[in-house]
């Protein structure tokens, strides 16, 4: 794990040293115990605010070295903006300002006061630290020379102590916070490594620590996909020298007589194209073709870390897509875990390959009450969508409306895409009962016609196609990762909302 900060909570008080963080708003005003500490440095705050045309805007920060007057090592004013508009996602925002200002290693006191109005609650500073430990994560495992430090290869943190009205209760609500924290860390952490070192034996004994936190986990080997006649997916998977995993995690967080709710991931370790092989200009992005699978292990995480009250299901399907004497071809047929059967036209359409025996799987053994898939599926969804919200596919409003309500909570936007019988008339095959690919056109649409065909009794199903946001999405005041752990935040906020009345 490469989370480099430490959050510690403390009652609110003036400090006398170390670098301090303060908060202002678009009048430059400040809270009692900041005002004072600044009085006491004379018109310098005002003086430099006006240098460096500091105004308070949100996320803007102004730094004061060695201030004169008292003996800090520095002072750092980050703003607020406009208080009464200061929402959670703010605070988050806000929190990873803070880390981005105060830089590297050693410790910071947060002065966690608003200029005005009611006191900052237990659940916005609990914002603040997730902001400020999701912008300090930095995956630097292969960093042999660490910045910063010297001749020492362990990297140290940044300790943070966020000075509150209620130091207890902002514990608790951080917490949960922090669940969220180590799930999205765990998701980034899987998307950066490197194929060569996580393959799909490995993605799956990694995730064997989730048992400790009370997740039941079951790993599925080839005999076992073999036996459940999961052979869409292990026709994608025998083109590699590295065999299949299937991984199965449940989190009963709920009562027994509870529905579970199930999601599933997209765990290409490394997506060549296979026999339809790709070209090479790019094709290292092709680690992160298990972003699904690692969103989804960093929400079992996450709900098993902070207890949350539901049944969950999540299952990963770990493959390697390449090309070899024994892969398979174009023209080939596969009869998938339902009995369809699928012609395979481009090998390169893989992921659908391996999703569709997930929800064949998942449906019959669960019976689960909703089913989302996440997965980094076509580069047609990020000709259309970009880096800013992820291509929603649904058979059901409620479902889908559910997801777009939390993605704007946590800012992980979806957007919501149709399906058709047009769209599904296009991957009818000549000589099976579908085929692999559509046409040329709408091809993040015909690959979700496609999962379609495998929903059964109109399950509530969504699939999230997150080519575009898993990795790569341009850096924000909570990530500098490339592999982004987008969807555990929206999904453990689906689940709060959805089956914890929060
Ligand atoms: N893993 C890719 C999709 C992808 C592309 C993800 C770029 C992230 C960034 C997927 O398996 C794929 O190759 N899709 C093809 C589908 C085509 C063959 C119908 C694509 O998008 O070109
Ligand atoms: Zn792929
Ligand atoms: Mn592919």
């Amino acid at each position: 794990m490469a989370a480099r900060a430490e959050i510690k909570f403390v009652k609110i008080a003036e400090p006398k040293s170390g670098s301090v963080v303060l908060l202002t708003d678009q009048n430059l005003k400040l809270g009692s115990v900041s005002g004072a500490l600044v009085g006491k440095i004379g018109d310098a705050f005002s003086r430099a605010a006006a240098a460096a045309k500091f105004k308070g805007k949100a996320t803007k920060s102004l730094q004061l070295l060695a201030p004169a007057g008292i003996d800090l090592d520095r002072l750092v004013v980050v703003g607020l903006g406009e208080l009464r508009k200061v929402t959670a996602q703010d605070w988050l925002k806000l929190g990873g300002a803070i880390a981005g200002a105060a830089g590297g290693e050693g410790e910071t006191t947060v002065l966690l006061e608003k200029p005005a109005g009611k006191p900052i609650t237990a659940a916005e500073a609990a914002d603040v630290a997730l902001g400020i430990v999701l912008r300090s994560y930095n995956f630097d495992r292969y960093k042999t020379k660490k910045k910063d430090n010297g001749d020492d290869k362990t990297p140290k943190s940044r300790q943070y102590t966020l000075a509150v009205p209620d130091p207890r209760a902002a514990n608790r609500a951080w917490t949960a916070a922090q669940a969220v924290a180590e799930g999205v860390a765990l998701a980034r952490d899987l998307v950066n490594e490197p194929a060569n070192v996580l393959g799909p034996v490995e993605f799956a004994d990694r995730l064997k620590g989730l048992a400790e936190l009370g997740v039941d986990m079951e790993i599925l080997g080839e005999p076992d996909l073999r036996k459940l006649k999961m052979n869409a997916l292990l026709g994608v998977a025998q083109g590699s020298e590295r065999p299949p995993r299937v991984v199965v995690m449940r989190w009963n967080g709920g009562k027994a007589k509870d529905q579970p709710v199930a999601f599933l991931g997209k765990g290409v370790v490394f997506d060549t194209g296979g026999i339809s092989i790709k070209p090479s200009a790019g094709m290292e992005d092709m680690k992160g073709d298990m972003g699904g699978a690692a969103a989804v292990s960093g929400l079992m995480h996450t709900l098993a870390a902070r207890k949350a009250k539901v049944n969950a299901i999540g299952i990963v399907g770990l493959v390697e897509n390449m090309p070899d004497g024994k892969a398979q071809r174009p023209g080939d047929i596969v009869t998938s875990m339902s009995g369809q059967t699928v012609e395979v036209i481009n090998t390169d359409a893989e992921g659908r390959l391996v999703l569709c025996d997930l929800l064949t799987y998942v449906q019959r053994n669960d019976k689960p009450a909703a089913v989302v898939d996440l997965a980094t599926l076509t580069g047609a969804i990020i000709v259309a969508l970009g880096n800013h919200n992820a291509g929603m596919f649904s058979n059901n409003d409620a479902l889908s409306n559910a997801l777009t309500k939390a993605g704007l909570a946590t800012g992980e936007h979806v957007w919501r895409m149709p399906l058709a019988p047009e769209y599904d008339k296009m991957i009818d095959s000549k000589f099976a009962d579908m085929k692999n690919i559509g046409g040329r056109w709408a091809g993040s649409i015909t690959a979700a016609q496609f999962l379609q065909r495998f929903v059964e009794d109109d399950t509530p199903w969504a699939h999230l196609d997150v080519a575009g946001t898993a990795m790569g999405s341009p850096s924000t005041e909570t990530n500098r990762s490339w592999g982004s752990g987008w969807g555990v935040r929206l999904l453990d906020q689906y689940v709060r909302a959805k089956f914890e009345g929060k």
